[in-house]
């Protein structure tokens, strides 16, 4: 059955009871390695408590490194057996590249108190600003080491931990789960959840804190999920839950019965499809910061390109291999459409060995989830050596490809761990919409008006895709009855061809089926000749300015004995007499219709794929990350 859950990003654990802390957070975190992280770190409540041996007291410790767990691990020689309330940290960057002094947890200037944070903090820049000006000194660029500055103001004034850490939480606007610790209260941990996952963990004298439930299984099996707005205090003995504001909260504790397997996938069967059902979450995260109050885009990494030096560019070069070449594609008629310029896209592999017109009159975009994959970094290199300017749009903060960018606009999709891309491509083609608009609007060639236009429909595709997803039982249902065929055919034009590309590459490598993507006005010279009963052909049929000819495609292919699957925007019906399966996705403006429309042919090669019995998360022949030629 398919199931919606929510996402997490960064490894959050916390534990506080009579076992060594930091030993426990960091077995708790080694359950939680398999999303994907570059950096990990611990704190400790000591206490001076000679039972436990401990020298001085009354103190947070903290140990951090960037790297895997191991190398975190190879420092804590002297702290394995630190008995005080603890926290356990794994990071996946987004602000700020994977270093240790990046890596969680933050502390404050006096050194006593220590967070750990999962999310993103919008106005971070404002607030590291006010807290400069106030005389705190931050050691990091993260976006996290505000809100530990702004505990430690509160408690300063106050006096009061728990409350300022609820003052703090005031002045901070975007997504976090975070878990604080300090010498102030040693047996104590507090933890507020508004966006990212956060669960607590009942044990027998012991409680414990987590960003996803396998962290806590070897421990104990009861938990409670914690909603957005809450608040809870956590000591060996219980918790006590309430709103940020203080109000108390009742929420169940429930038993999980998944296995451990199951449980690191958010009790979904596979990544691919935890990940399909990150997508509203991680579009809403990619957007997230970046859409002013006045309903523009705000990109600070490119605010070094004036308006002169992008008037200077006559043209755009795309290069990209796979799903993000995909993703190029769809920019390509958008960006051309804005910006009025040719713009070309290219697969890496091709363009390094052509002989390409770049120079320095080209924009080159570079667009990679892993930001490693060979073929793009040598395209990149390549553009480099003729002069072009360099802009990346990558998922991985500070991978080869970021770092040899003159800028980067960073995708905020989360670890991806399925070999398949699903949310990396739906927010490579968000995060490239906004440079469109971004760039067009610095040209002067959007107007204000017509910029919120496009804005709020960007900001509408977290729940258009929510609504697809909440309609997968029709795919599940169609799945079933397509899951014997083995020729596919992907149908569109305009941009809808653009994510025929991208639909038929999910069927083609998690299902082992050959499917193919081809612009619809194309079949009649030569690909028709394929046609009879048996063949499945996808018909995208979104853009309302080119239904007539789909519907002509639609009608020709069924004339032939293909069985035809239309992909259509809620209420249109004229194709449901041709079409021998319809599937409807909500209207949303042209131009972004991709990001929508991929999401049912997501769910439905995974569900061929599960009903053939395939491998799905780790396809036969292939790499998450293409790191050779
Ligand atoms: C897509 O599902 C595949 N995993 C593959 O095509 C991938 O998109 C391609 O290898 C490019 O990877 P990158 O985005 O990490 O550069």
């Amino acid at each position: 059955m398919l199931r919606s859950k929510p996402d997490q990003m960064c490894g959050i654990t916390g534990y506080v009871g009579d076992r060594p802390g930091v030993r426990t957070v960091i077995d708790m975190l080694r359950r939680l390695e398999y999303r994907g992280y570059d950096s990990a770190g611990v704190a400790v409540a000591t206490r001076g408590d000679e039972a436990s041996g401990l020298a001085g007291g009354g103190d947070i410790e903290i140990v951090k490194a960037a790297g895997k767990l191991a190398v975190l691990e190879g420092e804590l020689h002297d702290y394995w057996d630190k008995y005080g309330a603890a926290i356990g940290h794994t990071r996946w960057a987004t602000h700020g590249g994977p270093t240790t002094p990046n890596a969680h947890p933050h502390y404050s200037n006096d050194g006593r108190i220590a967070l750990i944070h999962n999310g993103i903090i919008e106005n971070f820049q404002e607030l590291r600003g006010e807290l400069q000006a106030g005389g705190f000194r931050f050691t990091s660029e993260t976006d996290t080491e505000v809100m530990v500055h702004l505990v430690e103001r509160a408690y300063r004034q106050n006096g009061d931990m728990e409350q300022a850490i609820r003052d703090a939480l005031t002045h901070v606007t975007g997504a976090y789960s975070i878990v604080v610790v300090s010498a102030h209260e040693p047996d104590t941990l507090y933890a507020a959840k508004t966006a990212s996952p956060l669960i607590v963990g009942l044990g027998d004298g012991e409680n414990f804190l987590a960003s996803d439930i396998p962290a806590v299984l070897p421990y104990t099996r009861r938990v409670v999920v914690l909603e957005d707005g809450d608040f809870v205090t956590v000591t060996k003995t219980g918790m006590c839950l309430t709103t940020l504001a203080g109000q108390p909260v009742t929420r169940e504790p429930f038993t999980v019965t998944w296995d451990e397997q199951t449980a690191e996938k958010g009790g979904f069967p596979h990544f691919m499809l935890k990940e399909i059902y990150e997508q509203p979450r991680a579009i809403a995260d990619t957007l997230r910061g970046r859409i002013s109050p006045e309903e523009t885009v705000i990109l600070p990494e490119l605010e070094a390109f004036s308006q002169k030096q992008l008037g200077a560019f006559t043209r755009v070069q795309i290069v990209a291999c796979g799903t993000a070449y995909h993703a190029g594609m769809v920019a390509k008629r958008f960006w051309e459409h804005l910006l009025r310029r040719p713009v070309d896209v290219s697969v890496a592999s091709e363009f390094r060995y052509g002989d390409p017109l770049v120079g320095p009159d080209t924009l080159c975009l570079v667009v990679s989830q892993s930001g490693e994959t060979a073929d793009t970094l040598a395209a990149l290199r390549e553009a480099r050596r003729l002069g072009a300017t360099i802009v990346s749009v990558v998922n991985v903060v500070g991978s080869s490809i970021a770092r040899e960018s003159d800028a980067v606009v960073y995708t905020q999709a989360g670890p991806e761990i399925c070999v398949a891309s699903t949310k990396a491509y739906v927010t490579q083609v968000v995060a490239l919409y906004m440079i469109g608009l971004h760039l067009a609007f610095v040209e002067e060639r959007l107007s204000q008006d017509a910029l919120k236009v496009y804005v709020r429909d960007l900001t509408a595709l977290p729940d258009a895709v929510e609504s697809v997803l909440g309609g997968a039982l029709l795919v599940e249902d169609l799945a079933s009855r397509l899951a014997e065929r083995t020729t596919f055919f992907y149908l569109g034009r305009g941009y809808d061809y653009a994510v025929s590309l991208e639909a038929a590459l999910k069927l083609k490598e998690i299902s082992y089926l050959h499917a193919e993507a081809y612009a619809a006005g194309e079949m009649k010279h030569g690909p028709l000749a394929l046609v009879e009963p048996g063949v499945v052909v996808i018909c995208f049929a979104t853009e309302p300015r080119l239904f007539d000819k789909m519907l002509s495609n639609i009608k020709e292919v069924s004339a032939r004995g293909g069985t035809v699957v239309a992909i259509v925007p809620e209420g249109e019906t004229r194709a449901d007499a041709a079409a021998d399966e319809i599937l409807r996705i909500p209207a949303v403006r042209t131009e972004f219709s991709p990001v929508v429309s991929v999401v049912p042919l997501q769910l439905l090669a995974y569900l061929i794929a599960r009903a053939r019995g395939c491998e799905i998360d780790q396809p036969r022949n292939l790499a998450k990350s293409v790191t050779v030629e």
